[in-house]
């Protein structure tokens, strides 16, 4: 029914989290414990660690959930858990603590894609959102266009071959010398910057099909930094991060457009942690708004690694039959 509350578990990565969703849409907690302090002296998330610290954070950040949303575990109808993808570790952590709760309780289990629970953010952040829209998928892990037919109807139109943008975010950054997660420090650094000044390779904008690849940006952006370097040239630390993440965002919305093209959809969903960037968020609105596209995307809590949205997926997941059994085992590599 409406009512029913569904308590969501993220632990896919470097976040151990935890929510209570009521019906698909009221969230009434949403507890995050991050582990980024954690990996920052390592430049990066370190597996074994994020593993241990799931282990400790896991039920405490449960009961917050519960004890903030003011429900006991025994008020809890479903319970909705990340088993793909992410670091097996990590995973393997939720999927056992949610299984252990719901063989406890004897309510029923739902294994939930991450990714598709990224898309899903969108729904807590937009009541009046529905099926059918187009979904770009911009992760640390992932980046993707997803064509959302329907709540239970997905189709991938392409993902990238080799690295995420997150991802070239972060690298980038290191090379650099900024901390991890490297996305808001570049997102920062580049407010200052002139995203013309450098003229970094935009890959695939006009391969035709909605594929993407950020590992030669990342080398261009790499070898930018040597060459200067060679030259005795003190590098603008600002235009070159405004310049790198010009190059992705374009090409992130030439691809989008044209895959709205394509399907004749007239509503763009962003989604994935990648969403945070304000650069992004402003040219997509910009360019939704000259092509009369609809454009949402999740309020910033909700965009990166948070377990609200897996829950809203649980949520409508469930409707449609999608439950798991206690078998149900972390899948690393899973994909949409
Ligand atoms: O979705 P997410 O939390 O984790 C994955 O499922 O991968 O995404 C994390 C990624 C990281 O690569 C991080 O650098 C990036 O999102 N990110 C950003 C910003 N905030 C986070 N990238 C660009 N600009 C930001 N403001
Ligand atoms: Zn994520």
């Amino acid at each position: 029914s409406e009512e029913r509350l569904t308590l969501g578990i993220e632990s896919s990565c470097d976040e151990t989290a935890a929510a209570v969703l009521r019906g698909g849409r009221e969230l009434l907690s949403n507890i995050i414990s991050t582990q980024i302090p954690i990996h920052q002296k390592f430049g990066g998330v370190v597996p074994e660690i994020a593993s241990r610290k799931h282990i400790v954070n896991v039920m405490p950040v449960v009961d917050e959930a519960l004890r903030t949303a003011g429900v006991k575990l025994s008020d809890i109808d479903q319970i909705a858990v990340t088993y793909g993808p992410g670091l097996v570790g990590a995973l393997l952590v939720g999927v056992s603590a949610a299984k252990a709760l719901a063989f406890a309780q004897d309510i029923p289990l739902i294994g939930v894609n991450h990714l598709e629970g990224h898309i899903f953010a969108n729904f807590l952040s937009a009541q009046e959102l529905k099926p059918p829209f187009m979904a770009l998928v911009v992760s640390g892990g992932h980046t993707a266009l997803v064509e959302v037919k329907d709540y239970n109807k997905f189709r991938m139109m392409g993902q990238t071959r080799d690295d995420a943008a997150g991802e070239a975010f972060d690298k980038v950054a290191r090379v650099m010398g900024l901390p991890y997660p490297g996305g808001p420090q570049i997102d920062r650094l580049a407010k200052e910057g002139n995203p013309k000044a450098i003229d970094f390779p935009r890959a695939l904008v006009k391969s035709g099909d909605y594929e993407f690849s950020f590992s030669g940006l990342k080398s261009a952006v790499l070898n930018y930094l040597n060459a200067q370097k060679m030259k005795n040239i003190e590098v603008n630390r600002a235009d070159v991060a405004a310049s790198f993440q010009d190059a992705v965002i374009e090409v992130l919305i030439a691809k989008a457009l044209e895959a709205m093209r394509e399907t004749n959809m007239d509503t763009l969903v962003l989604a994935g942690g990648v969403a945070a960037n304000s650069m992004l968020e402003d040219r997509l609105r910009a360019a939704a708004e000259e092509n009369g596209i609809k454009f949402y995307f999740p309020s910033r809590i909700l965009c990166t690694d948070n377990a609200a949205m897996i829950a809203c997926r649980g949520y409508y997941q469930a409707l449609d039959g999608g439950f798991s059994d206690l078998y149900l085992n972390a899948v690393p590599g899973l994909g949409l």
